[in-house]
C-alpha cells in the first residue's frame, strides 16, 4: 500500500487538508497522526474492520485493549454507561490532555477495541491536529502509539515511516510531540482510583485531586502481582539491543556504568550508553546518547524513545542506561525504562 505523507506547518492554513485525513478514516482506513503525548495510529473507533487494521498494520496481540479519542464530552457519553463523579472532577482538570480513563463500555463501543473486557479507555487529546482530525472524522478514534508492537513509541514522523511505511494510507507529520511518553491510564471503575499505567498527568497531580488514588501494585518489579492493564504484561519500548539500567546511589551508578562499559568493550561487543545530560562529559566513548536534563525531567521524557531509536541506529550491542528519581514524570520514564531493559536492573 502507498502511504501518503502529510506535513502540516500551520495547522490553519492548511485546515482543508485534513479533510484528506478525515476521509480516510470515515473511508475505514488507518492514519497515523500526532497527539500530545506520542504519535497515535487511528481508525474509526466504532468500526470493526477498520480496527481491525490497525491489529495488523503494528502485529499487536488481540487481548490488548485500545484507547478511544473523543473531542467533546458529547461523544463521550455515547461510549459509557455512567461517568463516575471523580471522571467529571478529573475530566475538568487535565482534559484535553494526556490522562486515559476507564468507563464502564456502552454497547456502541466494540468488543475488538475492549479486548472483550467491559470497560473502555477513553481520551481527549490536546494536540490541535488530533483535535481536527475526530472533529472532522465525526467519530471516536481508535488509537494505539504507531509503533510495531513492542518497538518504543513514535514521537516523531520520522518513526511512524520507519514503522509503519507501506501498513497504512496515511502518516500527517505535525513534527514532534510536546509530552514525548503516552497517556497516564487511571481506572474509576472500581472503588479506589487506581493509576494503571503512568504517563504524562503524574500521580502528584493526580493526589491532589483524589487523595485516595494508588499505583497498581503489578507495576513494580514483585513478580507475584499481575498488572491490570493487559498492555503492561509485555515486553515494551524495547531496543534491539539487551539494555541494563543502573539505579541507585548517583556515584556508584557512574562507576558501575564505565566498569561495566570497559568489560563489554573488551569482549569485542559494542557497548552504547543512555545518561542524563550533567553526566554526559564523564563517559568516554563514542555511542553515548543523552536522553535529557535531570534539571528539568520533562526534557527525558521527551526525549527518551527517539533516544533508544538512535541506540538501535548505532547497532548497539548492549546498552547501559542510567536511572532517575520516581517523583513526578520521573515514575512514568522509569516504567519505561524498566519495560525497555526487560526488567534487567541493577540496584547499587
Ligand atoms: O498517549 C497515549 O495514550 C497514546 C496516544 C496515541 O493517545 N496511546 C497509547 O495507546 O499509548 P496504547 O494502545 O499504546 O496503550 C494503551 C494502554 C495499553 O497498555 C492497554 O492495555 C491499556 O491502555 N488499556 C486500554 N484499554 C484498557 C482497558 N479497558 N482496561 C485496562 N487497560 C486498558
Ligand atoms: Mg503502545
Amino acid at each position: 500500500m502507498e502511504t501518503e505523507l502529510l506535513k502540516i506547518y500551520d495547522l490553519e492554513e492548511q485546515i482543508h487538508e485534513m479533510e484528506r485525513a478525515a476521509a480516510l478514516i470515515k473511508g475505514g482506513e488507518v492514519v497515523a497522526f500526532p497527539t500530545e503525548t506520542v504519535y497515535g495510529l487511528g481508525a474509526d473507533g466504532l468500526s470493526e474492520s477498520a480496527v481491525r487494521k490497525i491489529f495488523k498494520a503494528k502485529g499487536r496481540p488481540q487481548d490488548n485493549p485500545l484507547i478511544l479519542h473523543v473531542d467533546s464530552i458529547q461523544m463521550l457519553k455515547r461510549l459509557v454507561r455512567d461517568i463516575p463523579k471523580d471522571a467529571y472532577k478529573c475530566m475538568e482538570r487535565f482534559w484535553p490532555g494526556p490522562l486515559t480513563m476507564l468507563f464502564r463500555k456502552s454497547d456502541l463501543v466494540p468488543d475488538i477495541i475492549t479486548a472483550g473486557l467491559q470497560t473502555v479507555a477513553i481520551r481527549m487529546p490536546s494536540h490541535p491536529i488530533a483535535l481536527e482530525l475526530i472533529k472532522r472524522a465525526g467519530t471516536p478514534i481508535a488509537a494505539p502509539s504507531a509503533n510495531i508492537s513492542g518497538r518504543p513509541s513514535p514521537t516523531r514522523a520520522s518513526h511512524v515511516v520507519q514503522d509503519m511505511k507501506g501498513k497504512i494510507a496515511m502518516i500527517i507529520d505535525g513534527g514532534e510531540t510536546g509530552v514525548g511518553l503516552e497517556s497516564t491510564v487511571l481506572d474509576l471503575t472500581e472503588k479506589v482510583p487506581m493509576v494503571l499505567r503512568p504517563g504524562g498527568v503524574t500521580l502528584e497531580d493526580l493526589r491532589d485531586l483524589l487523595p485516595e488514588v494508588v499505583i497498581d501494585p503489578g507495576l513494580g518489579d514483585r513478580k507475584e502481582f499481575t498488572p491490570k492493564s493487559p498492555g503492561q504484561k509485555y515486553r515494551h519500548y524495547a531496543p534491539k539491543a539487551e539494555m541494563i539500567l543502573f539505579s541507585g546511589d548517583k556515584e556508584r551508578v557512574v562507576a558501575a556504568i564505565m566498569e561495566r562499559a570497559r568489560r563489554e568493550g573488551a569482549q569485542g561487543k559494542r557497548v552504547g550508553l543512555l545518561v542524563t545530560e550533567e553526566n554526559r562529559n564523564r563517559y568516554p566513548g563514542e555511542n553515548v546518547v543523552v536522553m535529557g536534563s535531570v534539571r528539568d525531567k520533562r526534557t527525558i521524557a521527551h526525549g527518551l524513545f527517539h533516544a533508544i531509536r538512535r541506540l538501535d541506529e548505532l547497532e548497539i550491542d548492549i546498552i547501559l542506561c542510567e536511572s532517575v528519581e520516581e517523583d513526578q514524570i520521573g515514575m512514568a520514564i522509569m516504567n519505561r525504562l524498566l519495560k525497555a531493559a526487560g526488567g534487567n536492573r541493577i540496584n547499587l
